[in-house]
């Protein structure tokens, strides 16, 4: 496969699993987390399912599209894992979903960020919620779910909180 058919699927794959969030998330009240705003392509899609949900947005340097930047009340900056850590007392319902764009192509960090990520997330979760992750993560109390049809397995991680 070359490398543009590789990276249209992982899109495609991304768009597929945040189509389906909304319908998942039918009766789960709460805000989104975009974690890693990058070019703003996600945080634009999911302001379009999501139109009534704040989306809070945490990414350490913002270069995104000039269209797609949250404003201040609801752009997060610095380190993700040092600015999750105080973010939770904001939210003591909760947020529904938080979709995780982090990875990168280092295995090793790639390796640290699926330990951390579920122990700072989890507490900010409300039951029911969604984790979508570009990485496979692990919580005792999160339930993988099953990919929405037509996406590859490893192309995506979804949990149920
Ligand atoms: C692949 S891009 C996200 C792309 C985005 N989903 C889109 O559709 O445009 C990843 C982004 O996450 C940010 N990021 C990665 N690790 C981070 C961390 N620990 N703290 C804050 N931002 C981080 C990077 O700066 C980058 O902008």
């Amino acid at each position: 496969m070359s490398r543009l058919d590789s990276f249209i699927r992982r899109m495609s794959a991304q768009r597929d699993c945040l189509n389906w969030s909304a319908g998942a998330l039918n009766g789960v009240d709460g805000p989104v987390l975009e974690l890693g705003l990058g070019n703003g392509r996600t945080y634009d899609h999911l302001r379009s399912l999501f139109p009534d949900r704040e989306i809070f947005v945490f990414e350490r340097r913002v270069n995104a599209h000039p269209d797609c930047i949250p404003d201040q009340a609801h752009l997060i900056l610095g380190d993700i894992f040092e600015t999750l850590t105080g973010f939770a007392a904001r939210l003591p319902a909760g947020a529904a979903l938080a979709h995780a764009d982090i990875g990168s192509g280092d295995t090793e960090l790639n390796r640290q960020m699926a330990v951390r990520l579920p122990e700072l997330l989890a507490p900010m979760m409300t039951p029911g919620g969604l984790v979508f992750s570009d990485q496979p993560l692990s919580h005792d109390g999160w339930r993988p779910e099953p990919l929405p049809e037509g996406v590859p397995a490893d192309r995506y991680f979804i949990y149920r909180t």
